[in-house]
């Protein structure tokens, strides 16, 4: 099959020297690439910066802006039979960009955000994808429920979730519990190293 997945965070500029960023590692995103590809699935890997390795046998496109993601994904998106949306894309990004580097004057200062765009709620609708959709959701509260509106408002087969209030699984960690909401349907997976988890993921989104 060919596999599109993007992974890590995004990076948001403010001026030249500063920028807006999140806490994703890409490890869960990298370990889905590297799994599928030992699978024999050709993937290809959209990734924001990580300090990881390019796993073996991905192709791989960097970016770093939430815009650049979604260009990204909107070029590549219909040469591909399954999308799976790992990446923590900033929700919001500075309303214009400094030319020079801010000064520093008041004691306070505000930066304007203005919304990006959902690139998996743009999949189906604005990109025409027809392939298997799967997304991530990282909920501090109410985990299920959110998830499976996002999963019938993005139109995907399936939402990967899991609690990231929790501070031993998820964001930035080697380890992760997730829970599989479809759109009629959930089920807990145990607690496993992102590695495992990754190659049982992969099987699973096989069967979609
Ligand atoms: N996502 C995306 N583009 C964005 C924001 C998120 O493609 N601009 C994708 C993520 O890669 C993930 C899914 O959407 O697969 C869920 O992201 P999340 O931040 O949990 O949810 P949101 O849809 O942004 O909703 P909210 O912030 O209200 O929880």
């Amino acid at each position: 099959m060919k596999v599109l997945i993007t992974a890590g965070p995004t990076k948001e500029p403010i001026d030249p020297v500063r920028y807006l960023t999140n806490r994703s590692s890409g490890k869960m995103g990298y370990a889905l690439a590297a799994a599928a590809a030992k699978r024999g699935h050709s993937v290809l890997l959209i990734s924001g910066p990580t300090a990881l390795e390019i796993p073996e046998g991905v192709d791989y496109m960097p970016i770093e802006s939430a815009s650049e993601m979604y260009q990204a994904v909107a070029s590549q998106i219909g040469r591909h039979e399954l999308a799976i949306f790992a990446a923590a894309v900033a929700d919001y990004t500075p309303f214009k960009i400094a030319e020079q580097k801010l000064k520093k004057a008041d004691e306070e200062m505000t930066i304007t955000l203005k919304r990006t765009k959902d690139i998996l709620g743009s999949a189906r609708e604005v990109m025409g994808f027809e392939g298997t959709l799967v997304g991530f959701a990282a909920e501090t509260e109410d985990h299920l429920e959110n998830a499976r509106e996002k999963c019938l408002k993005k139109g995907c087969d399936l939402i990967i979730t899991n609690d990231v209030s929790r501070s031993d699984i998820g964001f930035d960690s080697s380890e992760n519990e997730v829970t599989l909401v479809y759109p009629d349907h959930s089920e807990t997976l145990p607690q496993d190293s992102k590695e495992h988890l990754a190659f049982h993921l992969i099987e699973i989104i096989e069967e979609l």
